[in-house]
């Protein structure tokens, strides 16, 4: 895969339905695949999730290193981890821009494509807040796989992520949607907004999120989007690990969400590659892959 860039959108206008988990484990678990280059997540949302979360990455590190000494007796061995990069330095995620509202779609559509061509220095955000200043501190990034975080408002901001990926040979748009009856109509529209952007053609796929499989509601609306869209033959379960922060258990490839989150890795570049096939038994791989 090297010395191609891929590009992943993770993306729908409705807010709160997992745009940032899923594109920090999609970032985590290909920075581990070793057909992957360097990955680079770009926060592309005004309020910079992905930006902080790598912040309560760290810190939560720091609390779990200093729990585990406490409980040894003795004092904390482990330096204190600051950044998201020190505490997943193979993941080879980095932070690029946390966009800025008042960016234009041409303004996004340059940013990312200096961040494909190399040319793009990620900045610093220790605080986790957007970083604006434009202070250099890291070396250019030439990725191989770009995830793009996008925000829940801000069309101008998703005008410019549909151009940039519609310029892209290798382009994936992963569209989260949770199964309540106010984000689902949002999805199941979605396509007919790529049809009004430069993007229409590009290949998505629906990833159902917080679906708790003992709902019949949940799965009966899963099956008819099913029927409607391509849809992930992974589902991403409710959980309580990501009610409490998303930061707590998904990161570790082992984990249940670790484990949930390279099982929609592994479709998402068989969909970058053409060769993903929907699952037959839709409803029996639903339960098999809730059952975390
Ligand atoms: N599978 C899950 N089960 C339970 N809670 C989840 C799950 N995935 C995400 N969450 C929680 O739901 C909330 C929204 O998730 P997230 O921030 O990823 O969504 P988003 O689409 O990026 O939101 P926004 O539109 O504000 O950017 C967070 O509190 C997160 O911890
Ligand atoms: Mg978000």
């Amino acid at each position: 895969m090297r010395n191609v860039t891929f590009v992943i959108a993770v993306t729908l206008l409705k807010g709160g339905v997992g745009k940032t988990t899923t594109s920090i484990g999609l970032g985590l678990s290909l920075g581990r695949e070793p057909r992957v280059g360097q990955v680079l997540l770009v926060d592309a949302d005004p309020q910079a999730s992905a930006t902080a979360s790598r912040v309560a990455l760290a810190r939560r590190e720091n609390q779990l290193a200093a729990r585990r000494a406490e409980a040894g007796g003795r004092a904390s061995a482990e330096p204190n981890r600051t950044t998201f990069d020190d505490v997943y330095p193979f993941a080879q995620c980095q932070l690029a821009f946390p966009a800025d509202g008042d960016l234009d779609r041409g303004d996004v559509f340059t940013q990312l494509a200096e961040i494909t061509e190399g040319r793009y220095r990620p900045t610093q955000a220790d605080d986790g807040g957007p970083s604006r200043d434009g202070q250099a501190a890291n070396s250019p990034v030439v990725p191989n796989v770009i995830v793009i975080d996008t925000s829940p408002a801000y069309p101008r901001i998703l005008g410019g992520v549909l151009d940039f990926i519609a310029s892209q040979q290798t382009a994936l748009i992963v569209v989260p949607t949770t199964m309540s009856d106010l984000d689902i109509p949002q999805a199941r529209q979605f396509p007919s907004v790529l049809g009004r952007s430069t993007a229409s053609g590009v290949p998505y796929g629906v990833l159902a999120t917080k679906v708790d499989r003992r709902r019949r509601t949940d799965l009966e609306r899963l099956q008819a989007l099913r029927r409607e869209h391509p849809v992930f033959n992974t589902v991403v379960p409710y959980g309580l690990p990501f009610a409490r922060g998303p930061f707590d258990d998904y990161a570790r490839p082992k984990s249940p969400y670790g484990r949930v989150y390279k099982s929609v890795t592994a479709e998402a570049i068989e969909m970058l590659v053409g060769k993903w096939q929907p699952a037959e038994a839709a409803g029996d791989e639903l339960v098999q892959a809730t059952h975390v």
